[in-house]
């Protein structure tokens, strides 16, 4: 089929206007936050419906279009952006969240939906969403679906896969599996909603989710601490853990910390440098101040917050961190976790390796031994990332904690999984998308 007469198919599903060929248009689509993945799309294709979605893949499906699916396009992996003149079907329009179920305590909310969005929106009504992570404005719950996404509370509330109750997604052929009723109890077979989560497009486009709630926790105590050593981090992080109050332990280094101080002109926040950060923070339904204070109570130093903006500044901290090592260049991204015991010797190692080799900043989720590896002016970017890769396999880790696979890490799956594992992981794509056409390159390699 020539490329006009299959864009007219797909204008005469969605409309004209929701079918983009001008670069000027497509740019925002075909690139994704790193500045490294991405390439031009044949179009990009904004459905506004569930069944526009089927309606779109099952035209791809008979012409043999293969299709990159895309959320908020805050991936970091390139697996949300195409490669090689893919169709890009936005789900951004899918944004409507449902009716708040208060007593299953359960939400559906569209693939388009964005965190923030969903945090809105649940917390009205007095519920919270488990999953939260900086880039909460743009990422989308198709996406955090399609990757598992993790991100600052995963030690109370677990990854996306803890959160999803169920998933509606079409399928390469243009069908529709739809496990919406969220019930607490089902066996009925395979946990089709469990293999979509992870997915990264690969085997349907979600196209909406239902979600677990938490309650909202109306007391909170945040506190940045200043600790000799990321080795004194994980043992604070065993005392913290007596916690029940405890829903983040993020930890920063020197070189990361003074990074985002210079991007954001936030002051160093101690007078004098330490060799880690950890940013802690605790949520209950009364003040769980005290408690916090006990277990910091011999700290060498700790800056403390109650109100939500000190508890924004010492956030910033954090989350800026990304914003900060992408202006400063275009980064090579290894988001990677190791065993707990594992993680001091780990990065002690790898600053060996990558010394006079790549300019690298560290930080990442402490109770996960989910370390985010950053490497600036990298001389050979993808020996380099290898190296790092082979070091997290040979201490039992994973080569990706969070954001996935992508395009950028396929080549080296068999790092973290068997032959046997891959030949299932094949098995099943190939039943379920025997063409190919959803995600090709992304998670196993082609
Ligand atoms: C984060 O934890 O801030 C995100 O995973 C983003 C990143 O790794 O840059
Ligand atoms: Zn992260």
């Amino acid at each position: 089929m020539e490329r006009d007469l299959f864009v007219s198919v797909l204008a005469a599903v969605v409309g004209d206007a929701h079918v983009l060929t001008d670069p000027g248009m497509t740019g925002g689509y075909e690139t994704d936050f790193t500045r490294r993945f991405g390439g031009p799309a044949r179009a990009v294709v904004r459905p506004g419906s569930p069944e526009e979605v089927a309606a779109v893949v099952a035209a791809c499906a008979e012409a043999g279009v293969p299709i990159v699916p895309q959320g908020g396009n805050t991936g970091l992996v390139g697996g949300g952006v195409p490669r090689n003149r893919e169709v890009v079907l936005s789900l951004r329009r899918l944004a409507s969240v449902e009716r708040v179920d208060p007593v299953a305590q359960q939400v559906t909310a569209g693939a388009g939906v964005t965190l923030a969005a969903l945090q809105r929106a649940v917390r009205s009504e007095r519920l919270d969403f488990g999953v939260d992570f900086a880039a909460r404005d743009a990422a989308t719950v198709g996406g955090m679906i399609a990757t598992n996404a993790g991100g600052e509370r995963v030690l109370r509330y677990g990854t996306m896969r803890a959160c999803a109750a169920g998933v509606e997604a079409v399928l390469a052929d243009g069908s529709v599996i739809s496990q919406l009723a969220g019930l607490p109890k089902d066996n009925t077979g395979y946990d089709l909603t469990g293999l979509l989560v992870g997915n990264e497009g690969t085997l349907g486009v979600v196209t909406r989710a239902r979600l677990r709630l938490v309650p909202l926790l109306p007391a909170r105590a945040t506190a940045l601490v200043a600790l000799p050593s990321l080795a004194s981090a994980v043992e604070l992080l065993a005392s913290l853990r007596s916690l029940r109050s405890l829903e983040m332990a993020e930890f920063m280094l020197p070189a990361g910390l003074s990074l985002v101080c210079r991007h954001t002109g936030l002051p160093a926040p101690f007078a004098a440098p330490y060799g880690a950060y950890v940013l802690v923070e605790c949520a209950d339904s009364t003040s769980p101040l005290d408690a916090l204070l006990s277990v910091l109570s011999s700290v060498p130093d700790a800056l403390v917050a109650v109100d939500a903006a000190d508890r924004q500044r010492l956030w910033t901290y954090r989350e800026a961190h990304t914003e900060a090592i992408s202006a400063a260049g275009v980064a090579v991204k290894l988001d990677v976790a190791v065993p707990l015991g594992a993680l001091p010797a780990f990065v002690e190692d790898l600053e060996g390796l990558v010394a006079g080799r790549a300019v690298m900043y560290l930080f990442g989720h402490l109770a996960e031994g989910n370390v985010h590896v950053n490497l600036l002016a990298a001389e050979s970017p993808s020996e380099l990332s290898e190296a790092v890769l082979r070091r997290v396999a040979a201490v039992g880790g994973s080569i990706s904690a969070e954001h996935g696979v992508g395009a950028a890490k396929a080549r080296w799956l068999g790092l973290s999984r068997s032959p046997a594992s891959l030949a299932a992981m094949r098995a099943i794509k190939s039943a379920l998308d025997p063409s190919g056409l959803l995600n090709p390159g992304v998670l196993l390699a082609d």
